[in-house]
């Protein structure tokens, strides 16, 4: 990957995402749109990898048939949103390992502490592609990537739904070599870092809570 930020603008994933902001849209609505629109962003998230060729035989003939050359995945959700990808992800790759990393906001600091982490232990020969739907400040999101590179990991790849300008910037500073998958980038955060228009929050539109 060497682009580092990818709008995903089909027109399908542009449709989808303004039925799923609505705040009409239900709880089920939600999920299933969040759905599709994830696998939009996990073909373009995994558009260079390798492949290799095989030969099969076509009720016609035989021909060399492009496979994945097996590199090996893991998709490490942003709890809790970041769920609302992983099922999409999972369905493009299922034999992918799976990461989750927990992160609360220091009331006090505002910013974010871990207090959950797991990812395979040869994270460092993975891809590594971090899920959460809203990249808004970025604290989060520069963490969850500072925690798999201390794991090991150096192809490390970032899919979001939305992304406000300020998370772009500086989550491209503090890691430029982190590839950014987004269906849009929205106007601004507002003073509760909301993602403006934005969708509210992911998480509880994603469970029903609230
Ligand atoms: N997290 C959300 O769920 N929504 C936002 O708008 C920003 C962060």
């Amino acid at each position: 990957m060497t682009k580092s930020v990818t709008v995903v603008d089909h027109p399908l994933v542009q449709h989808k995402l303004t039925l799923l902001r609505r705040k009409e849209a239900s709880t089920s609505e939600f999920r299933t749109l969040l759905r599709e629109i994830g696998l939009f962003l996990g073909y373009e998230a995994l558009r260079d990898l390798p492949l290799g060729r095989i030969q099969i035989e076509t009720p016609v003939c035989t021909m060399e048939a492009p496979v994945l050359a097996g590199k090996k995945l893991t998709f490490i959700s942003v709890l809790r949103a970041g769920d609302g990808l992983l099922g999409p992800m999972l369905e493009l790759v299922p034999s992918a390992r799976v990461g989750q990393i927990g992160l609360a906001r220091d009331e006090e600091t505002l910013m974010p502490t871990k207090y959950f982490f797991k990812v395979p232990q040869d994270t460092a020969s993975r891809v590594n592609v971090i899920l959460d739907p809203m990249l808004a400040t970025g604290h989060s999101a520069i963490r969850a990537v500072q925690e798999i590179k201390d794991a090991g990991a150096k192809d490390v790849r970032f899919v979001c739904l939305l992304a406000a300008p300020e998370g772009l910037k500086a989550l491209t500073e503090a890691h430029p070599d982190v590839p950014i998958i987004t269906a849009a980038i929205d106007e601004k955060l507002n003073e509760k870092a909301y993602i403006v228009p934005g969708l509210g929050d992911a998480g509880d539109r994603l469970f029903g809570t609230k």
